[in-house]
């Protein structure tokens, strides 16, 4: 077994060995209530290659869409970046000024949503908007063929309507075919992208991403409840508990073989394990250890935990391809 790193170190890499187009490094994203400060993401470190698929999954609250929206600097006013680094293709996304960040989001970064209403106008035809993300397109070809992509062909003739007009899918599909067709990004975070869709238009909408990133490299971060699909489409998954990243691994290495407690409560609470369009199932217990300062957060619901991981955070470990922020990973648990 390797050493022990700390999560900012050198291991969260990904396996080609080119530099990488993402790397963070111990991000850390903190939360301003009425009841204090919410620390939601805590020392999270990975690295994506070009046209790499990472999936990331874990429990609701774990802290997966702050990820993705501290990536494009779109947090919430409350929310502050407390630690970390975010490179991108070189540039040091958290020391950018807002102009350039604007910039990076229109051409290279690509985000969808989770909830596809706050990213349109209430009040704005959906053309006049797609038309606003698309720089112009007037282009009746190649609209056509943007939303044809995305199973979207029957409403072309309906763009003049209002987004309260449309189901939730099709508002989803409609910033698909925004951010990843029409925009052709090198990066594109989606959160839970194809959750409102059903199971054709979802299979189609996943061929497409990966046509994508065979075509032109696009990398994803993809967060879903459905192991189905990620299983489908990641070449790594990141699991997220209380805010931290707890495990990444190859994909079939993290089926095969997970190594964290949760990992495995997680794959356990499936019966039939990973059948396609099967959710996520919660663990028994509640996540109680955002807060806690000390000792692992998942210690409170851990079978295998031991006097020392209500003592002290784990450090990442590198064990196999996998990196594992558990006291006990690489022992037979
Ligand atoms: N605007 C906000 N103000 C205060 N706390 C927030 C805000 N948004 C998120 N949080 C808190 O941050 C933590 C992480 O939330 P986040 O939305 O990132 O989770 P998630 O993993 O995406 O969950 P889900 O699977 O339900 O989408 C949670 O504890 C959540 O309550
Ligand atoms: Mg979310």
């Amino acid at each position: 077994m390797a050493p022990a790193t700390r999560a900012g170190g050198t291991a969260a890499t990904s396996p080609s060995g080119d530099p990488p187009l993402l790397s963070v490094r111990d991000l850390a994203v903190t939360f301003r209530t009425r009841n204090g400060e919410v620390p939601a993401v805590r020392e999270v470190s990975f690295d994506l290659a070009r046209g790499e698929i990472l999936g990331l999954v874990g429990e609701s609250g774990s802290g997966k869409s702050t990820v993705l929206t501290a990536l494009t600097r779109m947090l919430p006013r409350n929310a502050q970046v407390t630690a970390g680094h975010i490179g991108f293709d070189g540039t040091d996304l958290l020391g950018l000024r807002e102009a350039g960040m604007r910039r990076l989001r229109g051409d290279r970064i690509g985000l969808i949503p989770q909830r596809p209403m706050t990213s349109l106008s209430p009040a704005t035809p959906v053309g006049r908007q797609l038309r606003w993300h698309l720089d112009g397109l007037d282009d009746a070809g190649r609209l056509r063929e943007l939303l044809g992509g995305v199973g979207l062909g029957a409403v072309l003739d309906r763009l003049d309507g209002y987004p309260f007009e449309f189901s939730g899918g099709q508002l989803q599909r409609l910033l698909i075919a925004v951010a990843a067709l029409g925009k052709q990004p090198d990066l594109l975070l989606a959160d839970e992208p194809t959750t409102t869709l059903d199971a054709t238009v979802q299979a189609q909408v996943l061929r497409l991403l990966l046509e994508l990133r065979d075509r032109v490299g696009l990398a994803m971060v993809f967060v879903t409840h459905d192991l189905g699909v990620i299983s489908q489409i990641s070449d790594r998954i990141g699991v997220m508990y209380a805010g931290r990243l707890v495990e990444i691994a190859p994909t079939r290495e993290l089926f095969d073989a997970p190594r964290h407690p949760y990992t495995q409560a997680l794959l356990e609470a499936i019966p039939g394990r990973y059948r396609r369009g099967e959710p996520l199932r919660t663990i028994p217990g509640t996540v109680t250890g955002a807060n806690r300062l000390a000792g692992c957060p998942f210690a409170p619901r851990c079978a295998a935990a031991i006097d020392l991981c209500h003592e002290e955070n784990p450090v990442t470990r590198e064990v196999g391809t996998s990196l594992v922020g558990c006291h006990r990973a690489g022992e037979d648990l």
